[in-house]
């Protein structure tokens, strides 16, 4: 569920009419929805009620604005970081280092350092060596670092092969039947307080039974950690929930997951962690676009919108799929094309699809563009930076500026030799 409806027929965030929006803040435009982001926030961990104690940290990869990141601070949300820039945000709206888990197959010296002086609360191991540098710069401090390995459990996802990270050969995480050895050379280090395990599989999951096989494995690796004489106190269960992109997709719910959860762990006797973040951000963030050009095509016309790759490049990097609306719909219908202004074919946003009826100069959105949105626009083309906007109620903030193109050729020099 959220908060984007019509209102005495016209498309709202809220009750802030997105037109309004568009008029002072321009097109193209992020907007996201603080009553949605919270609504998420509360129905995934209302989910997990009876999987005994957990901790929840949102993935800030899937949208990073630092608005969004002070409502779910606010809802009791930790933070799940892969890069020192997202650890500075989490700790920039004032979210516990001990809530932020550290993810990532590349952490650097660097980041690893940052992130034991900040004292986070873990760190997720993805290659034995890590866990032998990351001690060593521990001990270094006279620190220990808490910390869980990472596993795959070389299960098939089922979702998108470039987001799908619990198979074999893929590069996250180490292999699930040599994790005991290494649990138990790691365990000896001095820097490291090892606590568990962690998995994460994928992300827009639409089927519980990949996460239930690949949980039951775990579950067996915590018997056989447990049976070696390691202290198990903590499983991290990552992110990977999927989100309805359309109306006819059908995805387990918070409730149903949480009980998936709950029947599979049942006895483990640890803390269960999450990384949730498409679950709590996608439906709560729409793109607002204005339409350039109606051009006639062969078959069908193409819309041409002012948003395009470089601002949601998931239609192009995973042919995925964002309803498009009418700001002010007719209630006329059309097959069209949408496309945006990019110099590239893979700029197409939608083919052969039956949508609102929109002319020159018309106000759209696409849907569910809150997650992995803004935060993977780019500035190809030389186009701007779009910019983000949060609204609560019948008020709304730019919490994220356009950055002009010029803006960005200012940070550019022509070397003196030239
Ligand atoms: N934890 C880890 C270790 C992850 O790698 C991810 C996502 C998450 C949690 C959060 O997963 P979620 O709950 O959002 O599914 N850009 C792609 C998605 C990439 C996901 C990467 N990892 C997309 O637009 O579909």
């Amino acid at each position: 569920m959220d908060h984007f409806t019509l209102i005495d027929g016209a498309l709202h965030c809220e009750r802030v009419p997105l037109a309004r929006i568009a008029a002072d803040v321009g097109t193209p435009v992020y907007v996201y929805s603080t009553a949605t982001l919270q609504r998420h926030a509360r129905v995934f961990r209302e989910g997990l009620a009876d999987a005994g104690p957990v901790h929840l940290a949102y993935a800030i990869k899937a949208n990073p604005n630092i608005g969004v990141l002070n409502v779910l601070a606010r809802e009791g949300y930790g933070a799940d970081v892969v890069s020192g820039g997202e650890l500075s945000r989490a700790l920039a709206v004032g979210m516990a280092a001990a809530d932020v888990v550290f993810s990532g197959v590349g952490k650097t010296d660097a980041e690893l350092v940052a992130a034991l002086e900040a004292r986070i609360g873990q760190f997720n191991l993805e290659l034995e060596e890590e866990g032998v540098v990351l001690a060593a710069l521990a001990a270094a401090r006279g620190l220990r670092a808490p910390a869980v390995l990472r596993v795959n459990p070389d299960v098939d996802a089922g979702t998108h092969a470039k987001i799908s990270t619990g198979k074999r050969d893929n590069k996250f995480g180490v292999p699930i039947h040599e994790a005991p050895a290494m649990f138990a050379r790691l365990s000896k280090l001095d820097g490291l307080d090892l606590k568990g395990v962690a998995i994460h599989i994928g992300s827009q999951l639409a089927d519980l039974s990949p996460l239930e096989a690949a949980y039951k494995r775990v579950g067996e690796l915590v018997a056989e950690l447990r049976a070696a004489g390691h202290v198990i106190r903590r499983v991290d269960l990552g992110g990977g929930l999927g989100v309805p992109y359309r109306d006819s997709d059908v995805i387990p719910s918070p409730a149903d997951f949480g009980a998936m959860v709950a029947r599979t762990t049942k006895g483990w006797d640890v803390e269960l962690m999450f990384e949730p973040g498409r679950v709590i951000a996608g439906n709560a963030g729409v793109l607002l676009t204005a339409v350039i050009w109606v051009k006639p095509g062969v078959t069908n016309p193409y819309v041409i919108v002012d948003a395009a790759m470089n601002d949601l490049a998931r239609p192009a990097m995973y042919d995925a799929w964002h309803d498009f609306r009418a700001v002010l719909p007719t209630g006329e219908r059309m097959l069209a094309n949408i496309a945006g202004p990019v110099c590239e074919t893979g700029d197409t946003f939608a083919m052969d699809r039956e949508i609102d009826v929109v002319k020159r100069g018309d106000l759209g959105i696409f849907r569910t563009a809150g997650a992995y949105g803004a935060t993977m626009a780019s500035t190809y083309n030389s186009r701007a930076l779009v910019p983000e906007v949060l609204v609560d109620g019948d008020r709304f903030a730019v919490v994220a500026d356009r950055i002009p193109a010029e803006t960005i050729l200012a940070a550019e020099r022509v070397p003196d030799w030239l």
